[in-house]
């Protein structure tokens, strides 16, 4: 039997869920105080979920099969068809704008990478019902609080904002028919990948002409909104196209996240879905894969269930965000499981344990007892090895006197404690289950 996961995807011991846990509790925390609901959907979907708007590159990295009922499915790759198609199932009746977040298993059969896993967890927001650029912004400024929460500054991440809508006036503009957009769209997706010859070769075998090919490697160049405002002077409908991107970025200025954001049209996105503005979250120094990508899909909603709902929303993996957290130092230290362990030195001990445990236990405390009662000293070996702060000594001859031995682990210091004000003693002294998943959640606290 192997004993190693398959390729790309992942065992999760302790120390590992343990990051994965903090990274959960702090999109948590960051979607509710944007006031986003949770929702989850099924890992498996009907394969034409996906088939019908995903693209090209997520089709070919399917987990799809055939189930024993004869229906082809597939293990979701992404959230945003099982969500288009949850909220299509009860568009009306849902209050608008819907804010919802989910964290998600995905699953895509990709070539091993860096940064690139067949499964990955993905925290994903979306607004559905709402069409105007404040509501870009909302998006894009939870997905940077969903990073500046991990303690990630201007100077590690930054938010690389384009429009479909104004690439499309601008490819247009200069040359590129109408049918030959979504070649050029893929053209810039993988531009920063392969580099300007392959794409010249690429566009050169898919009929592009000479000059059209140089518009589409132009666009993708410009970065800064001067730039691109330059650029949209000279184009019919270019000042229309550009305003709500404009918009958005003056409504991040104002929200103070100026800092965090670059005006980038060579981010366009791989998947067919978006329709508007469009936006990926990188390490400054462009060492790691994206961390974060997004934007509107206004179609989406009414390619799934018939209903005409705009909509937008981003995922954000875990794994190049731990990368990322790992390598600026920002994982914090694996909690302790255990408060308070308790030791016995005979074996008429161990029911005075197992009561004060049980006892313990009922009142919150994190609480461990030694299955054995061996020698003292293995017995607070175990407990250090577990990060108990307190430990507990239950021996024959305190227990005549009607006491026990509380044990401070850190500095060895020890007291007799009467065994009936031993749990309230330690109630006082470990923190609250509440106080704990804050600590858990806040690195240095
Ligand atoms: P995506 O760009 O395919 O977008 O994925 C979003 C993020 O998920 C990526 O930036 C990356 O961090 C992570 N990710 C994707 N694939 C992998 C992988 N194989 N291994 C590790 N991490 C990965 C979407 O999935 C869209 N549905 C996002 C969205 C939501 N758009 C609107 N709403």
């Amino acid at each position: 039997m192997p004993t190693q996961a398959l390729p790309g995807f992942r065992d999760f011991y302790p120390e590992q869920l343990a990051l994965r846990a903090y990274i959960f509790s702090t999109w948590r925390r960051v979607a509710s105080r944007y006031g986003f609901e949770e929702f989850d959907g099924p890992p498996l979907e009907s394969l034409e979920l996906f088939t019908a708007k995903s693209g090209e590159e997520i089709m070919a990295q399917l987990y799809a099969f055939e189930d024993k009922g004869g229906r082809r499915v597939a293990l979701r790759p992404e959230m945003t068809p099982t969500l288009a198609r949850m909220v299509a199932a009860r568009a009306t009746a849902l209050k608008k704008p819907v804010r919802w977040f989910a964290i998600s298993q995905l699953f895509r059969y990709e070539r091993q990478q860096r940064g690139r896993l067949r499964e990955h967890f993905q925290f994903n927001c979306d607004v559905l019902g709402e069409p105007g650029p404040v509501g870009d912004a909302e998006i894009i400024a939870l997905a940077l609080d969903a990073v500046r929460a991990f303690g990630l500054t201007a100077h590690d991440v930054q938010a690389r904002v384009s429009d479909r809508r104004v690439l499309e006036v601008l490819l247009q503009g200069g040359g590129v028919p109408a049918d030959q957009l979504a070649v050029a769209y893929q053209a810039v997706d993988k531009l920063e990948r392969a580099g300007p010859d392959k794409i010249r070769g690429m566009l050169d075998d898919q009929g592009m002409t000479g000059s059209a090919i140089e518009t589409v490697l132009r666009t993708a160049s410009l970065s800064g909104w001067e730039a691109v405002e330059d650029a949209l002077s000279s184009v019919p409908g270019g000042q229309t196209a550009g305003a709500p991107l404009r918009q958005a970025v003056d409504a991040l200025q104002a929200m103070g996240l100026g800092t965090y954001v670059d005006v980038d049209l060579s981010i366009v996105r791989g998947l067919d879905y978006y329709t508007g503005i469009v936006f990926e979250l990188f390490d400054v120094g462009r060492r790691f894969r994206a961390i974060c990508g997004g934007g509107r899909y206004d179609d989406l909603l009414n390619s799934v269930g018939g209903n005409d709902l705009p909509a937008l929303g981003f995922g954000m993996g875990d794994v190049v965000l731990s990368e990322i957290l790992k390598d600026r130092g920002l994982v914090p230290d694996v909690p302790a499981a255990v408060d308070v362990f308790l030791t016995g030195a005979t074996e008429g001990d161990l029911p005075h344990m197992l009561h004060l445990a049980h006892e313990l236990r009922e009142r919150g405390c994190r609480v461990e007892y030694s299955f054995r009662m061996t020698g003292l000293g293995k017995q607070l070996g175990l407990a250090h090895a577990r990060g108990a702060k307190y430990a507990i000594v239950i021996g024959p001859d305190d227990r005549a006197r009607g006491e026990v031995m509380l044990k401070r682990l850190a500095d060895g210091t020890q007291q007799p404690v009467p065994i009936d004000g031993v749990a309230d003693a330690l109630v006082a002294l470990v923190p609250s289950p509440a106080a704990l998943s804050a600590s858990v959640a806040a690195p240095g606290s």
